[in-house]
């Protein structure tokens, strides 16, 4: 068994859409995903996140289950349009005053607050003005993080500043199948520097007021090419590069990686000034990584960008039809030593989860047994890397809570423990009670 560090961090991760409900309450103003979700054909169940787990009217009953995990960490994304309705301006004192009551809700019951910022649901208002495709919302962002520092200065233990921006950039712009929903292909860079703009901005405007550790969370994955043919090892250093370092080359670097500003060609100068590289680069404390899967990559003279990723078929797969597969975690964390050598932050592993269907049988037991060893392998890998020089701080497991899955609605659940959409009801699942377990018997102490 993988031994830690006694002051390793524990923890959950969850964010505002996909659980808090209650969007038309104390102010909240529209988010991107609200129009998305209720647009009919975006989400597979027909679904939204009107009330998703409730967890707004549930927090005490959500941190009680914490607690009693055992973790002493939680990692949540604090809602823009809660704060700031139009995205601009004076905020919302009740949209705060939510957050205000979690953070003290959760010191009181000695768990540590991980703030994110933006876990994707941008305010509609500034979507009409353009969304991140505007390089005005990079500044309304560090004007918002400066509001929530000031609001809870010290009491957030790390702030995230931004989720995945990979993603938001991918399925949100250039494929559409996220909020917003557009279609943009590869002229939906910018915004990829916008967010990375906004990034470096709110790290200042945090800084400004507040001691704790400010980083990153962004979804990495080791390059796997399908077979060692020319095309696909060109086609993986490819998705390397774009999946692994165009977000992180600028933070670490200083620059975007030269096959990408090629691809980029003349269309780069419209958007791209020198001197953001300077606020982009500001000192990271740490950097969050979400792992999920590897990508399996092979050449294709069809998809965009010549390249497409392919199922990997010799492993278990989850729910959702993801590999399970540990050993890329370990890769993973190892290849980022190697290649940002001094230059790369501690870590913190802010996501790392799996979705399964179980649901209670007759006598109200969840058996996810699969979670369960996709949980000990995950975290066996991780103490694997950690051995072999990954400075890794801590870990939080995605998720607290079943909830709503973005395109997939509430069909994939990851969560460790149980809602049931019609009740709400919570029950934990043997994941749960196996994690309790392994945090209690103190074993993972090194
Ligand atoms: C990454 C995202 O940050 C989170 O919102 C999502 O639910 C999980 N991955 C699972 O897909």
């Amino acid at each position: 068994m993988s031994q830690f560090p006694a002051d390793f961090v524990w923890g959950t991760a969850t964010s505002a859409y996909q659980i808090e409900g209650a969007v038309r309450t104390d102010g909240r103003g529209a988010s991107v995903w609200d129009i998305f979700s209720h647009t009919p054909g975006k989400i597979k169940d027909g679904k939204n996140g009107d009330t998703a787990c409730d967890h707004y009217h549930r927090s005490s009953e959500d941190i009680a289950l914490m607690q009693e995990l055992g973790m002493n960490a939680y990692r949540f994304s604090v809602s823009w349009p809660r704060i700031q309705p139009e995205g601009k301006g004076r905020p919302n004192k009740k949209g705060l005053g939510f957050y205000d009551r979690l953070i003290d809700q959760l010191l009181d019951s000695r768990i540590d607050p991980y703030a994110t910022l933006f876990h994707w649901d941008l305010p509609q208002a500034l979507e009409d003005q353009g969304g991140w495709l505007n390089r005005d919302t990079a500044h309304r962002f560090a004007e918002y993080a400066h509001i929530l520092a000031d609001a809870f200065q010290d009491r957030i233990k790390a702030w995230i500043t931004l989720n995945e921006p990979f993603v938001v950039l991918t399925l949100g712009y250039a494929l559409g199948q996220h909020a917003p929903g557009r279609t943009l292909l590869l002229d939906a860079m910018p915004v990829a520097h916008h967010q990375l703009l906004a990034h470096g901005l709110a790290v200042q405007a945090i800084r400004e007021i507040s001691r704790s550790p400010v980083g990153i969370a962004q979804n990495l994955a080791p390059v796997i090419p399908a077979t060692d043919t020319d095309e696909d090892l060109q086609a993986a250093a490819h998705m390397d590069d774009l999946h692994n370092r165009l977000f992180l080359d600028p933070i670490l670097h200083g620059e975007y990686p030269r096959s990408l500003l090629a691809l980029l060609g003349e269309q780069a100068e419209t958007f791209i000034r020198q001197e953001d590289f300077q606020m982009i680069g500001s000192r990271l404390d740490f950097l969050g990584v979400n792992y999920y899967a590897p990508d399996h990559v092979k050449a294709s003279s069809t998809a965009p960008l010549g390249l497409e990723t392919v199922p990997m078929l010799d492993y278990q797969q989850t729910g959702f039809g993801w590999p399970v597969v540990p050993e890329g975690l370990t890769q993973l964390l190892l290849d980022l030593k190697d290649r940002y050598a001094e230059k790369l932050p501690p870590i913190f592993i802010t996501e790392n989860g799996c979705s399964y269907p179980d649901a209670p049988d007759l006598a109200g037991k969840v058996n996810d047994s699969r979670r369960i060893e996709f949980l000990e392998r995950h975290l066996d890998a991780l103490g694997q890397a950690i051995e072999k020089g990954a400075d890794v701080r801590g870990y939080f497991c995605w998720s607290l809570l079943d909830n709503f899955e973005w395109a997939e609605g509430y069909t994939q659940r990851f969560g460790l423990v149980h809602v049931d959409f019609q009740t709400f009801k919570r029950t934990p699942k043997a994941s749960y009670y196996w994690l309790q377990g392994y945090l209690r018997s103190g074993k993972w102490r090194r």
